[in-house]
C-alpha cells in the first residue's frame, strides 16, 4: 500500500508519455506528406516526355496541348517575356486594340482605382505624355459620350494586351486591308 502513489505517478507518466507522443506523431505526419507531396509533384513533367511520340498529325490543330494526350500533364511552355520598348505595333486591323508598348506589373485596376487612366485619361496626358484613351472609351452602349470613362471600357486589359516575344501557336496568313488593296489593282488589270 506504501507503493501506492508511486504506482499512480508511473502510470501517469505513461498516459503523458502516450499523449505526447500521439501529439507529436499528428504533428509531424502532414509535415512529411507535405515532404512527399512536391516530390510526387516535381515527378510528374518528366511523363511528357513520352508525349513526343503522340505529336498531332500535321493537319491537326492543337495548338493548345501541342499533342500531349488528355490524360498526361503537358509540361507549360516558357512564359514570354513582356517587351518594354516604348515602341508602337502596327495595327492588324483599324478597330484592334493596340498592343501595350510598355510593363504594366503591379498596376492595379480594380473598383477603387485604375492605374492606366492615371496617365491615360484626358486630364492627365499633358503630364504624362501618354496617348490619351479615345471617344469610344467614353461611350456608353448607346453611344452616348460620357463625362468620365464608360463602365464598358474600365477594365483596359480586357482588350489591351502587353506587347510579348511569344512565338505564334499555329501559322497565320491574315493579310492587313492596306495588302489587300495593294494587290487589287494587280488582279484587276488580269
Ligand atoms: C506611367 C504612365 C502610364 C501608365 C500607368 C500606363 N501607361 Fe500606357 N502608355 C504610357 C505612355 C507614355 C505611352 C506611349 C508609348 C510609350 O512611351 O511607352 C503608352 C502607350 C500605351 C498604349 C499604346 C497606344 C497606341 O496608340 O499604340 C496602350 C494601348 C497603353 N499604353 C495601355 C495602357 C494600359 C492598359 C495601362 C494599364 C494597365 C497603361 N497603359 C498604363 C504611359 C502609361
Ligand atoms: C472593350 C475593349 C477595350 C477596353 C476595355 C479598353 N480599350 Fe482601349 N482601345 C480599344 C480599341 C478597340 C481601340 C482602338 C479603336 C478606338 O480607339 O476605339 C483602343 C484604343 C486605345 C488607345 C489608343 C487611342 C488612340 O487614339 O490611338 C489607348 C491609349 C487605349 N485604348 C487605352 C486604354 C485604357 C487605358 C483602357 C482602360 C481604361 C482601355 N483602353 C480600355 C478597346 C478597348
Amino acid at each position: 500500500m506504501r507503493d501506492k502513489p508511486v504506482v499512480a505517478i508511473a502510470l501517469l507518466a505513461i498516459v503523458v508519455a502516450v499523449a505526447v507522443g500521439y501529439a507529436v506523431g499528428r504533428k509531424s505526419a502532414p509535415a512529411s506528406s507535405a515532404v512527399s507531396e512536391p516530390v510526387a509533384a516535381a515527378q510528374k513533367p518528366t511523363a511528357p516526355a513520352s508525349a513526343t511520340e503522340a505529336r498531332p498529325a500535321s493537319n491537326q490543330i492543337d495548338a493548345i496541348r501541342r499533342g500531349v494526350p488528355i490524360a498526361e500533364e503537358a509540361s507549360p511552355p516558357v512564359m514570354a517575356h513582356v517587351e518594354n520598348t516604348d515602341i508602337k505595333r502596327v495595327r492588324a486591323y483599324p478597330m484592334q486594340p493596340p498592343t501595350i508598348p510598355h510593363s504594366i506589373d503591379n498596376y492595379q485596376i480594380d473598383k477603387n482605382s485604375n492605374r492606366c487612366l492615371l496617365c491615360h485619361a484626358r486630364a492627365n496626358a499633358d503630364r504624362f505624355q501618354a496617348p490619351p484613351v479615345s471617344v469610344t472609351h467614353y461611350m456608353d452602349r448607346d453611344e452616348q459620350i460620357l463625362a468620365t470613362i464608360s463602365p464598358r471600357r474600365y477594365f483596359c486589359t480586357q482588350c489591351h494586351v502587353t506587347q510579348t516575344d511569344a512565338k505564334p501557336l499555329v501559322a497565320n496568313n491574315f493579310k492587313d486591308i492596306d495588302t489587300v488593296m495593294s494587290e487589287q489593282p494587280v488582279q484587276k488589270a488580269n
